[in-house]
């Protein structure tokens, strides 16, 4: 876009608001105007299980000093710039920022301001945000990763080691039936628990997924029996995945993972033994983050094992930093990309992120993080981008502000809907 300016920024405002776990965070409003009006509202999400190598999220001294670092860096660069040349935007907030990890301006600003400028010049063009991001051949609806049960970062000491348990419906023909069989899957997860642990209290975890006390065996075989259960029902594929986030199990010293829940700790050719099995005994469909954020050769020992059955996907390895994916498709490590715009905070980069890993035959999963808003732009990523599949978990007000979000862009697509293309290499 670009090519007409008919909208300028006029106006960038940013402020403190709430998160979903009562953290604060950044929002920003950036109004156009010009031949056409525009405007656009975005927040920034925050992880609990961050990589090591993701940006800054807040200046130094919180979030507070990244809303004035807005006002006082960042609003004069950007006002009177074209709201539709977003790659201008996204390079004037790095030379705002001025570092080469947004430590200055902080990068949940950067990314509030960088998505909620595409929102503006959306609303300028008179279009929804994955037309205006992905044109007409925007018409394919992500399958959506559920998060049903977990523990690790997300839940307290006795739920699982393991992060998240996930359910994939990959069988699913419309976006509303696979969000749909995934609240099932996650109905039925807590009528299996009930019925192995009298004492379980409905407690959740960060994003909404039941955190019970179980073992990581026990809670996949729950979350494996629900996944078959509702197979069953609704007749089609449901299958079990998990986000290990292995980064948060890893002991540097020890050079190997700890499962404190079980007592047992495994070295890196026990962790991927491990993940193997899981893989075959369940028929995972993905599993994420299963060795440590600096272990390219891990995940490319187990790629070759099991890339061909499963998705193996990096999170903390890549935090989808161009530079580091590169170096993944170079030795083989992983064959999908999850993509949070905030690791690396621009649209641009998260862009290239996501055009990087098509390239090369790796599946671009797109994601929120365990705190969140009910911002819905990540929705529009999926849809505008092309990512074939979006992890935003399965219940609660800012997680399903997304998933409502793709049911309402499957409804305007009508017949030209289609579900996304699930291949890789
Ligand atoms: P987060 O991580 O808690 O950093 O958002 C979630 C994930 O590991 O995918
Ligand atoms: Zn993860």
């Amino acid at each position: 876009m670009g090519d007409e300016m008919h909208a300028i920024i006029k106006r960038i405002a940013a402020r403190e608001i709430l998160d979903s776990r009562g953290n604060p965070t950044i929002e920003v409003e950036v109004t156009a105007k010009g031949k056409a009006a525009g405007f656009g509202r975005a927040a920034a999400p925050s992880g609990a299980s961050k990589g090591k190598h993701e940006v800054v999220a807040f200046s130094e001294g919180g979030v507070g000093a990244s809303v004035k670092a807005v006002k006082k860096l960042v609003t004069a660069k950007l006002l009177g710039v074209a709201v539709d040349d977003q790659e201008k935007v996204d390079s004037l907030l790095h030379e705002a920022d001025g570092t080469s990890n947004f430590s200055k301006i902080g990068g949940n600003a950067a990314v509030a301001v960088s998505m909620a400028v595409a929102k503006a010049a959306a609303s300028a063009h008179g279009m929804p945000l994955f037309k205006y991001l992905g044109g007409e051949r925007a018409t394919r609806l992500p399958y959506p990763l559920g998060n049903v049960l977990g523990g690790g970062a997300h839940a307290g000491k006795m739920a699982p080691d393991i992060q998240e348990f996930i359910a994939m419906p990959v069988g699913a023909k419309k976006f509303v039936d696979a969000v749909f069989a995934n609240t099932r899957v996650h109905k039925r997860v807590r009528a299996l628990i009930e019925a192995r642990d009298k004492t379980f209290t409905g407690g959740k975890g960060d994003e909404g997924a039941w955190a019970p006390n179980l073992d990581n065996l026990t809670a996949l075989e729950v979350v494996s029996k629900a996944c078959e259960n509702i197979r069953d029902e609704v007749g089609f594929e449901v299958r079990p995945a998990l986000d290990i986030a292995a980064s948060s199990l890893y002991d540097d010293k020890k050079r190997a993972y700890i499962y404190g829940r079980e007592g047992k700790s495994r070295d890196t050719g026990e962790q991927i033994d491990f993940v193997v099995g899981l893989v075959d005994k369940y028929k995972l469909f993905y599993v994420e983050d299963p060795l440590q954020e600096e272990d390219f050769d891990g995940f490319a020992e187990l790629t070759k094992k099991i890339g061909r059955r499963c998705l193996i996907c990096g999170d903390d390895l890549f935090v989808t930093n161009v530079a580091r994916i590169q170096k993944g498709i170079k030795a083989g490590a992983a064959n999908a990309v999850l993509i949070k715009p905030n690791q690396i905070g621009t649209l641009t980069d998260t862009l290239k992120a996501v055009q990087l890993a098509k390239k090369h035959g790796r599946v671009p999963v797109i994601s929120h993080r365990s705190g969140e808003t009910v911002d819905e732009t990540i929705a529009h990523l999926a849809v505008g981008w092309g990512c074939p599949i979006i992890k935003t978990g399965a219940v609660g007000g800012e997680r399903i502000a997304k998933l409502n979000e793709l049911i309402r862009i499957e409804e305007e697509l009508g017949k030209n809907a289609k579900m996304g293309d699930l291949t890789w290499k």
